[in-house]
């Protein structure tokens, strides 16, 4: 393929009136399928809600990047007597196709197909030259509105097919599921034989069978490969039996409750932008089934149908998403606002069109158990039509839109962002909303630190029936790869010097850009995996199955017991088959409970592979502690040993520049709802330290020292007490906040330097970084870094990398203890005031120091950036408080 012009897009003013016979010397030769964009040619851009041109549907800048495609193919010269089509799987936005210099139409759906028929312009053995203008802004860009980088052209594969001329175009299967039987019929537009050699059929098209089948689900997706025999050729089938029914305010597939543990996914490459390739569907697919999500949502358009295939055939359920969203319009009908695409009757037809294409295209995947509408476009009649359709090509799949917010025609009740407490009321009053199913189609914002709080969620999914899960928003982090200042870097909104952009809300994934997972991503994996392993409040274990159709016979469990993380015995736990829904309880081997911190780390896993992991493969576990202790074991503190000498003032062990720290690099859920500026205001980045007295006091050292903000009339009055010890010292701080303080602090801990530090040894949480609200995956043991592996490298660089609740820590030659209550972890090759003012993650490096903060405790982290804000309990809420830490050499 070619693109005109070498050195950037020609616009559509410039162009030539056709594309008869374009001189292509001199064009530049381009990737299909790809973005120009990420080829070289104009540059992406970044917008959440608005349209970065003016709102005057169904009219576009004059100024309209354009792409001219030019390839001559030789038609095969037994291409004789069939019917030549010409197929593009997805262009952005809308294009126009000659074949030999006619023009022979257009079309536009970005993430839809389009077929053009070109038997009468071709003929076999003899070329063809096939011109494509793709224009980067039409009509269809006004309903194309989703929340992602804008990049065209030609992004998914172009093919020319041969087909029979009575080859069938229409094929569709109906395969359902009850009490061990399948049902199975397929239609076609052409009449035909259908063969199911597994399941010893052969049948007419339009005849209805019945079989002993297994069923598909997300869990077991059993396959039959079937083919359809016509004179007009073979079609090959692969089917799940398998039926989805509501009934009673709940969702069944095969009458099993669904629970979705979902993601919303955006088809997304940091490097090919949504020019995916069949590997990168089959990572996430991999990375979906490994992380126990059983769910995906396509937002906010259908995705290549190779991603559906991979999704029938390893088992995941699937809302398909027309490629439809007028964010930019907003919600509301009144003037003064323009007239939405979905109330606009000159749209009607193309809104229609998109949902018949999607249905037509994608209904022969087991896995689409759902379809939907679209994403944000508020209210309007070209919507119902839209349902109507769908529903009349298939009654067979509920039909979901989130913002039909009264429940007047969808089959299942949706919300984004609703707080647990919100999802619960709906969970428990049948009245509301026609009594329809309830999922969450976007919740647990995944941008940046987070999501935390996820646990909430999980509880109202396990109390009401109703209540049938949720899909994170989103799966991955939408950051280009590219060089900013000589840095590779993940850019976002703005980087490419957009004028109108919203900045870094295009990186809100469990994933980074380059597929690693999050910390998020390991929250959300323990929070919604498949056993639930914990104390059964009896010296033994308790393991709940929760899966919806398997029972726990493919897990081996095994258990480890570890003193202070130092193992001291592991084996097989024998566990007896658990049936879904049932709870079994088995006794832990005998453990010496006597020592402190000993804890039994209780796993489940594969014992043999399957197709998306090997053998071995965790799937769930549970720590339980079992000496009697709860506190962190206690270590000689506080004693004064004779004198004070050598722990004048705060140098210990090369400890310096101690001091009370309150201030936390702004998360996104920090700075998105204002909570950031609100703590500003506050003067909480700007506190400045007065030394008020030091001397010695009764045995120990004590300095006493005031934290406050310039101006205002608040502050935190600090006593360090240091005590000589045998080997160190002992830190007594206590802090007394004192005027009109905040209410709430990002964090209350102490922050002081050390020589460059290699590496840091720690007992407490791990191994990745865990807050108050995100600490479900974090486990009880002792773990091992360097600073640079403490780091999580959000793609806009933020608070990360904290470890609560640590007992001791070890920063090379230096170690510290809790004395009696636990602390927070955090060391990094940098300050907070770097952190808080890097754009990428690369424009972090370390110096000569390592900074080390030590928290009484942080506030959580939340999802506020597009959600509920941060629950109360979450937050630190000013108060006097006390830390005891013992300092000795390690
Ligand atoms: C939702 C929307 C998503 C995404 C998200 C914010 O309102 O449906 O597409 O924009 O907010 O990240
Ligand atoms: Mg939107």
């Amino acid at each position: 393929m070619w693109i005109r012009e070498q050195d950037g897009l020609r616009l559509d003013a410039d162009a030539p009136d056709d594309l008869k016979d374009p001189d292509t010397s001199g064009w530049d030769t381009i990737s299909v399928p790809g973005h120009w964009q990420l080829s070289g040619y104009g540059a992406p851009a970044y917008t959440n809600v608005v349209y970065p041109f003016p709102l005057e549907p169904p009219y576009v800048p004059t100024d309209n990047p354009t792409g001219d495609y030019v390839r001559t193919v030789v038609i095969p010269a037994d291409w004789d007597g069939v019917r030549v089509v010409l197929r593009f799987e997805g262009v952005d936005s809308r294009f126009t196709v000659h074949v030999n210099g006619e023009l022979i139409g257009w079309s536009s759906g970005s993430r839809l197909p389009s077929e053009f028929d070109l038997t009468n312009l071709v003929a076999p053995g003899k070329e063809a030259r096939i011109a494509v203008r793709v224009h980067q802004w039409s009509a269809g860009s006004y309903v194309e509105d989703q929340d992602m980088w804008w990049l065209s052209g030609i992004f998914r594969e172009v093919n020319l097919l041969a087909l029979k001329s009575n080859a069938p175009t229409d094929v569709f299967v109906h395969a359902s599921y009850a009490d061990g039987t399948g049902t199975l019929k397929v239609d076609a537009d052409g009449a035909g034989t259908v063969v199911v050699p597994e399941l010893d059929l052969e049948f007419a098209t339009g005849d209805e069978v019945t079989a002993t089948v297994e069923p598909w689900s997300a869990e077991s997706p059993r396959l039959y490969d079937a083919v359809l025999r016509t004179d007009g050729g073979d079609v090959r089938l692969r089917i799940g039996f398998r039926t989805v029914a509501i009934a009673d305010g709940v969702l069944t597939v095969n009458g099993n409750r669904v629970l979705f543990n979902g993601v919303n996914r955006h088809e997304f490459h940091p490097g090919r932008g949504r020019a995916l390739t069949e590997q990168d569907m089959l990572d996430d697919v991999l990375l979906m089934k490994r992380a126990g999500i059983n769910a995906v949502r396509t937002s906010h358009y259908p995705p290549h149908p190779h991603f559906l295939s991979l999704c029938d055939e390893y088992g995941l359920y699937v809302i398909d998403e027309c490629d439809l969203e007028t964010h930019g319009f907003g919600y509301e009908p009144e003037p003064p606002k323009l007239p939405n695409p979905v109330m606009d009757p000159r749209f009607r037809d193309d809104l229609v069109s998109r949902m018949e294409r999607t249905v037509h295209r994608d209904k022969n995947h087991p896995s689409i158990i759902i379809w939907s509408l679209g994403n944000e476009c508020g209210m309007g009649e070209n919507l119902k039509a839209m349902y109507d359709l769908a529903k009349e090509i298939d009654p067979s799949r509920p039909v979901h839109y989130e913002r039909d917010t009264e429940a007047e025609f969808v089959d299942i009740y949706s919300r984004m962002y609703t707080d647990p407490a919100g999802c619960a009321e709906i969970g428990a009053d049948p009245q509301l909303y026609r009594n329809l199913p309830f999922i969450l189609c976007e919740y647990g914002h995944a941008m940046g630190n987070g999501p935390g709080g996820l646990l909430d969620y999980r509880e109202v999914f396990d109390k009401y029936p109703r209540c049938q899960g949720g899909f994170i928003w989103e799966w991955i982090d939408h950051g280009i790869r590219t060089t900013i200042d000589g840095r590779e870097v993940y850019a976002y909104g703005g980087d490419f010097g957009e004028t109108i952009h919203d900045g870094n809300f295009v990186c809100d994934g469990l994933l980074f850009p380059d597929r690693t997972p999050s910390p998020g991503m390991l929250e959300y994996v323990k929070v919604i995996e498949p056993l639930r392993i914990v104390a059964d409040g009896n010296g033994g274990v308790s393991i709940t199955n929760r899966y919806e159709v398997l029972d726990t016979s493919h897990l081996t469990f095994t258990y480890v017991v570890e003193v202070e993380g130092e193992r001291i015995d592991a084996g097989h736990l024998p566990v007896p088959v658990a049936a879904p829904g049932e709870t079994v309880t088995v006794e832990l081997p005998a453990v010496d409970a006597s020592k402190p911190e000993t804890w039994v780390t209780v796993t489940a896993s594969l014992t043999s592979p399957t197709s998306w992991a090997d053998a071995g493969h965790r799937i769930a576990w549970g720590q339980i502690r079992v000496d009697s202790s709860t506190e962190v074991a206690p270590v000689a503190g506080g004693v004064p040993a004779d004198g004070v000498a050598g722990v004048h003032g705060i140098s210990v062990a090369g400890v310096a520049n101690s001091r009370l720290d309150v201030w936390r690099a702004p998360i996104d859920n920090d700075t998105n709802p204002g909570v950031a500026d609100a703590w500003r205001e506050e003067g909480l980045h700007r506190v400045q330290h007065r030394i008020v007295s030091q001397g010695e006091r009764d045995g120990a050292w004590e300095v006493v020292t005031r934290t406050a903000p310039p101006q205002l009339q608040w502050g935190l009055v600090s006593t360090w007490r240091w005590t000589s010890v045998d080997g160190g010292v002992v830190l007594d701080l206590s802090v007394v906040p004192e005027g009109l303080f905040p209410q709430v602090l990002p964090r209350l801990g102490i922050t002081f330097e050390l020589p460059k530090v290699q590496r840091v040894e720690w007992f407490g949480t791990g191994p990745n970084e865990a807050y108050v609200d995100t600490r479900e995956a974090a486990a009880v043991g002792k773990y091992s870094a360097t600073v640079a592996e403490l780091q999580t490298p959000y793609v806009r660089p933020q608070e990360n990398g904290h470890r609560i609740d640590t007992r001791w820590v070890t920063l090379d030659g230096l170690r510290i203890e809790a004395v009696d209550t636990l602390f927070g972890l955090t060391v990094r090759d940098w300050t907070t005031h770097d952190l808080e003012t890097a754009k990428h993650a690369a424009d972090l490096t370390p110096g000569d120091t390592t900074y080390v903060t030590l928290d009484i405790a942080q506030t959580g982290v939340g999802t506020a950036a597009c959600g509920p804000a941060l629950p109360d309990r979450d937050k630190h809420k000013t108060a006097p408080a006390q830390l005891s830490l013992r300092f000795t050499t390690a």
